[in-house]
């Protein structure tokens, strides 16, 4: 029999959907699993959680975002000594090993996984730690507790103090590179974190515009990393959100139409040459892409995307990280799923870039 054709979820009902399966995988530590049915990603991630965070504020479930900013300022206060240290050694010119890093994913009750090697020198989901606390408290209009700051202080430190050391970039690759998105990661969550304290690192903030300003471009548009020409997806954050640049900026508005030339197919690859389960097309890059298109005014581009999006979905709403169609390397897509199984399905970050995206095409 031949495979039923997709159906397409209503939006009302797919954000229902969305907003159900996050709460249900909200831990009662206040954590968010980023899959419940990926063992490789059953631990809570600052980039993906502070993505969920924002999207449960847009759509008014601002409790459990509260509930996640708590564990997560609880995680970074018990390892003020960790940032020390890192900040003493990067003072001193020496280098950073793993155990002198705050890791990039915890367990859900805050604990460094130390039974699997992970690449755990990551910055950028602590600058959007910053960015989605700040985004809290506008749309709260709550004052924030006491110990959210000190964790909100202690992580402006150590991404300021950091920020010119090479390291993992948001899809936890390339080391040794450095990547305007993980800077414009920093520079969003230090301009968000001044907003919020008043303790403004302005130095530093002009410092990584005028590096990325420099020597991100190729081309008149952003690059992967210094020394790649080739875009990548992530690309997008530095307007949306982290306002490096305005969303209509040229270089902005080019790298975007690059982005949607090489790797839109309907959903959004991260890269051209990515080939994790074969370099597949990605919900929440789909997602960000209509995000952005909806700050320009790109209204009918963000639907299509939307559309793209609710056919992903299976029957029971979930939707998952990527879709393997037009892979990047089809013979790349075994190997990952003998490794680590079915792609993660369904992933909590895909669920709240749809949010975000629906409430800003909501919005415009
Ligand atoms: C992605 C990361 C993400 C993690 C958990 C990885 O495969 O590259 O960006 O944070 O999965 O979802």
């Amino acid at each position: 029999m031949a495979a039923a054709s997709p159906m397409r979820f209503p939006s009302d009902l797919l954000v229902e959907r969305s907003l159900q399966i996050i709460l249900e995988n909200q831990a009662p530590t206040g954590a968010f699993i980023a899959s419940p049915n990926f063992p490789t990603y059953a631990f809570c991630w600052f980039r993906d959680s502070s993505y969920i965070a924002y999207a449960l504020d847009l759509h008014g479930k601002n409790e459990a975002s509260a509930r996640f900013h708590a564990w997560t300022a609880s995680a970074i206060n018990r390892r003020a000594d960790i940032v020390q240290r890192a900040l003493q050694k990067a003072a001193a010119g020496e280098p950073l090993t793993d155990a002198d890093v705050l890791h990039t994913r915890y367990t859900l009750d805050g604990e460094e996984n130390t039974t699997t090697a992970w690449e755990n020198f990551q910055l950028d989901g602590f600058g959007t730690w910053l960015w989605a606390l700040a985004e809290h408290q506008r749309i709260t209009a709550q004052p924030l507790p006491d110990e959210w700051l000190q964790a909100a202080r202690i992580t402006a430190d150590y991404i300021e103090g950091l920020w010119r050391h090479p390291c993992y970039d948001c899809w936890e690759e390339f080391r040794e590179k450095i990547h305007p998105h993980t800077l414009a990661a920093i520079y969003g969550g230090l301009k968000a974190y001044g907003d919020l304290t008043g303790d403004q690192r302005d130095a530093t903030t002009s410092a990584i515009r005028s590096f990325i300003l420099e020597n991100g471009q190729v081309d008149g548009r952003w690059q992967k990393f210094l020394g790649n020409s080739q875009v990548d997806a992530s690309l997008l954050a530095l307007s949306t959100p982290y306002r490096l640049v305005t969303p209509d900026d040229q270089i902005m508005r080019r790298t975007a139409e690059k982005i949607e030339a090489d790797l839109c197919l309907g959903g959004v690859k991260r890269y051209a040459t990515d080939t994790y389960y074969g370099g597949g097309q990605w919900i929440l890059l789909a997602a960000w892409l209509g995000w952005y298109w909806c700050e320009v005014g790109e209204k009918e581009k963000a639907l299509q995307l939307r559309q793209w999006i609710e056919a992903q979905a299976n029957e029971n709403g979930w939707l998952p990280e990527q879709v393997p169609v037009g892979l990047n390397e089809e013979a790349m897509y075994a190997p990952w799923v003998q490794k680590w199984g079915s792609i993660a399905n369904p992933l909590l970050w895909s669920h709240a870039e749809y949010l975000i995206l629906c409430k800003f095409i909501q919005d415009k």
